[in-house]
Order: C-alpha cells, then structure tokens, then sequence
C-alpha cells in the first residue's frame, strides 16, 4: 500500500501513571476500531510492568494499525516512581524525552497528529516544528482543570493564598480546602504551581484538547474553559465506550482486557459473588496515593465498626515506609486484594458504595455505574472531584481531611444504610446521564466521531 492510501496515523503519548495510561490504552482502541493507525509511546519503565506476562495490553496488538515504541525516562532502574515523585518524573521525562521524542517523529510513517498529555508540554515544540498538530488530552477533571486555568490571573491579583471566590462559576460551593492541596498555601514556587500555569499558557496553543468528562456532568465548568480553548473534545467516560462497542463488536474480547500495572486478584470476583445485592463498599486509594500507617488504621478500624462487608485494595505501597500489609486482622466481613479489576468490581451486583480517594478515573467509573460514592481525597484533583461529588452531582459523602474512625463508621453507616436509597436514586440517574452520552447520539459519542473525523481531515 503506498503512503497515501494509508489510513491516518496518530502518535499517542500519555503520563507513565496509570491513570493516563488506561484512558490512554482505551482511546487509543477506540481509534484502531475506526480504522486509523496509532503508535503508543511509552516509557521503558511502564512497558516493563505492563507487558510482565500475556494478560496485560497485549490485546491491542489485534489491531493491524496498531504499534508500541517506548523511551526512557531518564530515571536510574531502581527509582520507586512512586507518588510523591511525580515532579521528579516529569521533570526527568521532559529533559531526557524531548530530544527523543523527535526522533520518534521522524522514524516510521509520517504521524498525523500526535496526541499528548497536557504535562507534556515540550512534545508541542517538537511536533509544530515539524508541521504536526497536536491535540493535548487531559485525565483531570475539568472543574480541577478550571481551576489550574484560573491560577495565573489569581496570582496577577495578588491573590495569595488563594480565595475561593475567585474561580469563576464555584463560587458558592467551593472552599479553600476543596482546592488542590498545593494552592492552599502560598507558596508560588511550588513546582506543581508553577507547572499548572505553564500548562494554562500552552494549553491554547494545540489544536484542541481532549477531556475525560461529559457534557451533562461538567457542562457549565466546560463552558468556562472554552473561553480559553475553544476546541474541546469531551468524550469521556472513555472506559465506556468500548464496553458497549466490544461488547457486540466482531473484534469482541472473550475477557476483559487489563491495562493494570499491577498483577490484579481476580479471587475477589467469587468472593463477591458470594455477597448479597447492594451490600459491600468498595476500597481503593487508586495508583499513586500513599497513607500513614495511622490512617490506615483509622479507616480500618471504622470500616470494621460499621460492620459492613467490604473489599479492599491494599497495593504493597500504600502504606508509607511498609512493604508489607502492616499488622491488619483479618476482619471476617472484609477481603483485601493488592489490586482489582476495579472496572469489573465496580459493576458487579453486590456493589453498595465506594471508599475511593476520588482519582478521576475511578470517580467516572463510579459514577458510571451508578455506585455511590465516599471521598478520602489526599491530594491534587481530588479535592475538587470530592466536594463536587457531594455538593454538585449529590451521589456521595466528601470525608475531606476527617479520617478518624469514628467519622468513617458513621460515613459508611450513612452511604450503605440510613441514606442508601437517596445516593442509589441520585447514583442512578447520574449513570444513566453517563451511558447516554456513549450511546448513539449522546455529546461523548459525537465528540469522539468528531475527533476521528477531525484527525481524518488532517490528512487530506
Ligand atoms: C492519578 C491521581 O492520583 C488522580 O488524582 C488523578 O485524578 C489521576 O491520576 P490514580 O491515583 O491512579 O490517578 O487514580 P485514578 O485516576 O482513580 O486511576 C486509577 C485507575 O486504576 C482506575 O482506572 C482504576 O480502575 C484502576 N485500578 C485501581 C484498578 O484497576 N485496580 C485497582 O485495584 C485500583
């Protein structure tokens, strides 16, 4: 076939976290079932713990248009990554990558577009030098990535430590502790800060910017951020696509495919087989969230008091400074894996409520299936998604910075009990607002038909 009668090839390169790279993973799916070709970066090190046996991303390679290349992150083997090494990493990426990221564009087929993490800001120079467009996605929320726009305006007012008032739209709900842990202080050499606004000067100049959200849940935050991007395409919840379009596909999978970095425990799947409807919360800190062991504890200690069945997901680093799972009970109410296939778990039967450190993802894939939800946020978007999850969208409690046993007990007696049929009630509307928006016809659905559409036009 020669060049020209190939199909459109996009370059995807997303965060080496998990979040990212599971949207990423799911995008990039969902453009290899329209027909396009798309190479995925990653970096050595995500790689390695994605490919560690055949269960894991492998099944992409069904698709004939599809491609992996992978970079280094410049960081020594033996570096954690762990959460609290997000700068370091990226920092790491951005001075080692960049020189590499062109290479990757210059070998192979000519890329179409390439898409990129929003925090990847130097592929932007790379790409324009070479006359590529680049559309930045962002696995934010958007009401989080509203207010990381607003900071270079609230910083020029003088506006330090940050008032809630000044994020336009928020303003009667929003208080200082539902804003991103870094801008509580005032600290504006904080490299977080200093990243966020660098990103909200870039951010304008891509082609258009993809956002793992749907209209019908964050319309009016949308609107504000199209002040400054007017190209948006909000075609989330992205996991959600493909469950309907493989689900009756004639590429459908005999399983669910896994794009975990961890090993995940499927026993749970048979232990909550075994729990009777709408009777178990679920637990999860998400990838990257690290808690003390004397938080650890407290949450234990309530979740136990509630007496409510529960399953929790204790990866081998949760626990700051213990590899191990720490001197925990086994509660004869509780199963505890390392890690879950949280997607699954979320829409089985038995699911009443979710303990969840309100991660984007795992927020949609709640709100997705309709699970009511309490927040433990720890740090960055979650703030924000936690108290946007209690005061806006009304489908959970927000524990924000209470993490006592006492309050937990009560919290999850509140979810799973005396207020269960009003989260259930508001749980499911909102999910059916989010199945709609996948469906034929729905704002997500248009949005990604757009986007294909778009990146089609680019190559002729
Ligand atoms: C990070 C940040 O912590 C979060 O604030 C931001 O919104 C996204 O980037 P992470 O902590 O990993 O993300 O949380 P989240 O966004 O919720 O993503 C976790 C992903 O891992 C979800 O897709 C979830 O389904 C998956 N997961 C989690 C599993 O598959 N199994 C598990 O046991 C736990």
């Amino acid at each position: 076939m020669d060049q020209a009668s190939l199909p459109p090839h996009v370059l995807i390169f997303p965060l080496p976290l998990q979040g990212p790279v599971n949207s990423m993973f799911k995008l990039a799916e969902l453009l290899c079932l329209s027909g396009l070709h798309v190479t995925f970066l990653l970096t050595k090190h995500t790689h390695g713990r994605l490919f560690r046996d055949t269960t894991t991303a492998c099944h992409l390679d069904r698709y004939p248009g599809f491609r992996l290349e992978t970079i280094p992150d410049g960081l020594p083997a033996d570096h954690p990554r762990s959460g609290d090494q997000v700068m370091e990493i990226l920092d790491s990426l951005k001075s080692t990558s960049k020189p590499l990221f062109k290479d990757v564009l210059i070998t192979g087929r000519p890329v179409t577009c390439v898409i990129a993490d929003g925090f990847l800001g130097f592929t932007l120079d790379v790409a324009k030098e070479m006359g590529i467009p680049v559309i930045y996605s962002r696995t934010l929320s958007a009401c989080c990535l509203w207010i990381f726009y607003c900071l270079p305006k609230l910083i020029e007012a003088g506006e330090v430590p940050f008032q809630v008032r000044s994020v336009p739209g928020m303003e009667p709900f929003l208080r200082r502790r539902d804003l991103p842990s870094f801008c509580r202080s005032g600290n504006l050499s904080n490299p977080f800060i200093q990243l966020c606004m660098m990103e909200s000067e870039e951010t304008p100049r891509a082609y258009g910017l993809i956002i793992n959200t749907f209209e019908e849940l964050e319309g009016s935050v949308l609107s504000n951020i199209r002040t400054l991007c007017p190209n948006l395409y909000t075609i989330g919840p992205l996991h959600a696509h493909l469950k309907t379009k493989l689900r009756t596909g004639p590429k459908a999978p005999s399983s669910t495919p896994s794009n975990s970095l961890w090993q995940e425990d499927r026993s749970c799947m048979a232990w909550l087989d075994a729990q009777v409807s709408k009777s178990v919360i679920y637990v999860s800190f998400g990838s990257l969230t690290v808690l003390s062991s004397e938080q650890l504890m407290e949450i234990w200690n309530g979740l136990v008091n509630s007496e409510t069945r529960f399953l929790w997901v204790i990866r081998p680093d949760l626990v700051a400074g213990c590899q191990k799972w720490g001197n925990l009970v086994p509660a004869e109410k509780g199963y505890i894996v390392s890690w879950a296939p949280q997607e699954e778990v979320l829409s089985h039967p038995s699911m009443g409520g979710f303990l969840t450190h309100s991660g984007w993802n795992s927020t949609l894939e709640s709100v997705y299936e309709g699970v009511p939800m309490i927040c433990c946020p720890t740090y960055a978007d979650q703030q924000v998604n936690s108290r946007f999850v209690e005061e806006v969208w009304k489908v959970g409690l927000d524990m924000k910075d209470c993490y006592d046993q006492q309050t937990v007990e009560k919290t999850v007696r509140d979810l799973m009990e005396v207020r269960k049929d009003e989260f259930a009630s508001s749980a499911e509307k909102m999910a059916k607002l989010a199945k709609e928006a996948v469906s034929e016809g729905g704002s997500s659905n248009h949005n990604l038909v757009r986007l294909i559409k778009d990146i089609e036009a680019m190559d002729s």
